[in-house]
């Protein structure tokens, strides 16, 4: 049965934009109160607004996810506001291009730091804090596509998305007991802002919404990923895809990695 999310908190990082953005929107449209954080203030507000103006309440955390504490603030902030909180979706996220062969350690760190371990902590803080009161809750990472196989140049950025995955999967089934449910979410090429920050991360010029190389058939809005997110809220799984297509090539991909290689070595001129 699908479940109600009508009254139920959520918090959501990355929420000054893209898909973010988007979900949080979309869960107030469903009923639900909203905790926000990012860096920009500023974003965040008018997120707040269009919140406020789906008839629902919102309140913000200004920061970066790597800064000490802000996981547990997160949770403080919801609990002062609402008096708990019911879901987390950890979606914060970067990109940036770069060969192994080229690439800064420190770039590398600092993705994992972002990407992994500060999405980590917020739900690894968020379910100790579910198990401790013994309350039910729902709790999300946004992976990518890129989690089941990679692309030249992109190795670092899925390897982040592949670890969070494979954390959600683990966690899925070690907080079964408890009545939590876990849901890595894997989008395909989305238009947010995410590739003119990769762009100017990796040196390009280029601003765009979308990568050169992308077909337009697997190319998506915020608001698809949004909709499948609030979807997995009501009816909660521990995978979340957006292109069934993507999703059966990555299959195909796993079983034959030479296949693969042969395939994206045609597609990038390699
Ligand atoms: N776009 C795609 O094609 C695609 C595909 C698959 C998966 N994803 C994943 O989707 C998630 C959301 O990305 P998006 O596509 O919506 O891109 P986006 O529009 O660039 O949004 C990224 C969000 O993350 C926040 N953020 C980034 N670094 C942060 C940090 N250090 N501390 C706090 N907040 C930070 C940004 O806010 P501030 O700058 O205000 O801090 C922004 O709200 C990411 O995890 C990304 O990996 C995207």
């Amino acid at each position: 049965m699908a479940r109600t999310l009508t009254d139920q908190v959520i918090i959501i990082t990355g929420a000054s934009s893209g898909i973010g953005a988007a979900t949080a929107l979309m869960c107030a449209e469903a009923g639900m109160d909203i905790v926000l954080s990012a860096r920009r203030a500023d974003r965040l507000e008018k997120v707040e607004q269009e919140i406020k103006q789906r008839g629902r309440q919102a309140i913000s955390v200004v920061g970066d996810v790597t800064d000490d504490g802000i996981s547990q603030r997160m949770l403080d902030t919801a609990q002062a506001k609402f008096g708990r909180f019911d879901v987390v979706f950890s979606n914060a996220g970067y990109g940036f291009e770069s060969s192994v062969a080229d690439m800064d350690m420190g770039k590398l760190r600092q993705i994992f730091e972002v990407n992994f371990f500060a999405s980590l902590d917020l739900i690894q803080t968020a379910a100790r804090s579910l198990i401790n009161e013994k309350r039910p809750g729902h709790l999300l990472m946004c992976s990518s596509c890129l989690a089941k196989f990679t692309l030249p140049y992109y190795s670092a950025y899925s390897a982040t998305k592949a670890a969070q995955n494979h954390m959600c999967r683990a966690m899925s089934l070690e907080l079964r007991a408890h009545n939590i449910k876990v849901s890595s979410v894997h989008p395909i090429t989305t238009t947010t802002e995410f590739f003119d920050v990769s762009n100017k991360l990796s040196g390009k010029e280029t601003k765009s919404n979308v990568p050169d190389h992308a077909s337009s058939m697997f190319v998506q809005s915020p608001e698809t990923v949004a909709r499948a997110v609030v979807k997995c809220l009501r009816k909660p799984c521990p995978e979340v895809w957006t292109s069934h297509i993507v999703r059966s090539v990555a299959g195909v991909m796993t079983a034959f990695p030479r296949f693969f290689d042969f395939v994206v070595r045609k597609q990038a001129k390699m």
